[in-house]
């Protein structure tokens, strides 16, 4: 099949190499002259496990290609996916200006029937608007081609999204079109078994996507409180996750305590559904609740480095981890801004290393004069009083303890992410504070 990706990013690049990889036609469009100019380069233009490989096979194939003109771009094919940015604004409702634009092409540029799906993840209603806007811009032309809309959200996660594509735990495929539906949905039989293609209305598959990531954020925040909880009262968070995670009512993932949850998804969905909620006169109280526990969790950090420091004013604190987890250069939303803007405040300078995010990185704080990006983990440490650690990296457990704890001034790591055993941090003779657990 002919397929037109709007947006090669995190989400729409992935998409557009695992369908080129499975055989269909596809033509990925963006708008950045820097992603284009990268792919044009044979380099995929962020961090993603796999996907390098992918992509090139791909475009030597001839199915994969690109473009930097979405409405030249629209006359390719009869699948018009949508994967481009959906922020927040400001009121932390969804922006749905890209979805619109991209609609607006393809309305203007499509030379048939078209079906435009909705990967982007887009409130309830987001849909309509996007079909309306093709449609009156199809009637524009007096051009007789028909359109129809299909909400298929996507679940992958940055670091694992290659695998997670190729073999998705289910997909959504939502819409009023019978015909719509299963076009879109024959894409992901070379994926999934069929009884893991849902089919459904619109507006629920819009809400899945929704459900999905606010259901994650509320365990993490409620981990996140638990943990804070068994730093006053002496319990092991480790040991409390092992135990309610054993119940299969449970489950074991998403209890990770640490800095709270970042990245480019949950906090704006999070943001977005409680707009929504609000607007449809809904309390929503339970999300609520877990967004605000985590503006609170990063700064944590800051709080235990001044129990055990004193005035930070003055001292020099190594960060490790600058994306919003390990495995990925995304630094949107990341928790490690609320330390570095903490520490900055508190008049620290900051020596911060990431193995994927530093040259963003380098350019996000370029005018931070107190904060410096370095290329090593030992660079990080180098005339540090402590250390603090903000993303799960493996990388960061190949340096041993007692090179650490020799590096900094006053032998303190807080660890946002609970990567060491304090049994171990101790016996090097470090001052482990971590999230939950040991001393803090
Ligand atoms: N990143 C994730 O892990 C993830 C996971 C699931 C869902 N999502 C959702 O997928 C969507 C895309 O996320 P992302 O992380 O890939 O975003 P991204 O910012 O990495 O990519 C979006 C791309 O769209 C391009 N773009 C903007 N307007 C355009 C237009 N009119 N035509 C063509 N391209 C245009 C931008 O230049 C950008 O490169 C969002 O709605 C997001 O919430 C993201």
């Amino acid at each position: 099949m002919s397929i037109v990706v709007y947006g090669a990013g995190y989400v729409g690049l992935v998409a557009a190499a695992c369908f080129a990889e499975v055989g269909h036609d596809v033509l990925a469009v963006d708008l950045s002259e820097e992603r284009l100019k990268s792919l044009a380069a044979g380099r995929v233009p962020f961090v993603e496990p796999g996907l390098d490989a992918l992509v090139a096979r791909g475009v030597a194939s001839g199915r994969l290609r690109f473009s930097g003109n979405p409405e030249s771009a629209a006359a390719h094919g009869t699948i018009h996916m949508l994967a481009v940015g959906t922020p927040s604004a400001t009121d932390g409702s969804t922006d749905e200006s890209q979805l619109i634009a991209a609609a607006h092409a393809i309305g203007r540029g499509a030379q048939g029937d078209v079906i435009v799906v909705l990967k982007s993840t887009a409130p309830v209603g987001a849909a309509e608007r996007v079909i309306d806007e093709v449609r009156h811009e199809l009637s524009l032309r007096n051009s007789g081609f028909q359109a129809e809309v299909v909400v298929n959200p996507e679940f992958l996660r940055a670091g694992t999204s290659v695998k997670d594509f190729l073999e998705p735990d289910r997909v959504v495929v939502g819409g009023e079109n019978q015909s719509a539906i299963a076009t879109v949905a024959s894409l992901y039989t070379p994926f999934t078994p069929a009884e893991r293609i849902f089919r459904m209305d619109l507006a629920s598959a819009a809400l899945v996507k929704y459900a999905a990531n606010a259901m994650l954020a509320t365990r993490i925040s409620f981990m996140n409180e638990l943990a804070n909880l068994a730093e006053q009262l002496g319990a092991d968070i480790a040991e409390v996750q092992r135990g309610i995670g054993a119940d299969p009512r449970i489950g074991s993932s998403y209890l990770q305590p640490g800095m709270g949850y970042g990245g480019s998804c949950l906090p704006k969905d999070v943001a977005s559904l409680i707009a929504v909620g609000e607007a449809a006169g809904a309390t929503m109280g339970v999300i609520r609740a877990a967004a605000e526990a985590n503006s609170l969790q990063a700064h944590r950090i800051t709080e235990k480095l001044e129990r055990h420091l004193g005035d930070l004013a003055g001292r020099t604190i190594a960060v490790w981890g600058l994306a919003f987890k390990g495995g990925t250069d995304d630094l949107r939303d990341a928790p490690s801004h609320t330390l570095i803007s903490d520490l900055v405040e508190s008049g620290s300078s900051v020596r911060a290393y990431d193995p994927a995010a530093g040259e963003a990185a380098r350019r996000l704080y370029a005018d931070e004069g107190d904060v410096t990006i370095v290329p090593s983990l030992l660079a990080a440490l180098e005339g540090a009083d402590a250390l603090a650690i903000a993303a799960d990296w493996p990388e960061f457990r190949s340096l041993p303890l007692s090179d650490i704890s020799r590096a900094l001034g006053e032998r303190l790591v807080v660890d946002g992410r609970n990567l060491f055993s304090p049994e171990d941090a101790s016996a090097a003779g470090l001052t482990y504070a971590a999230v939950g657990r040991g001393e803090n």
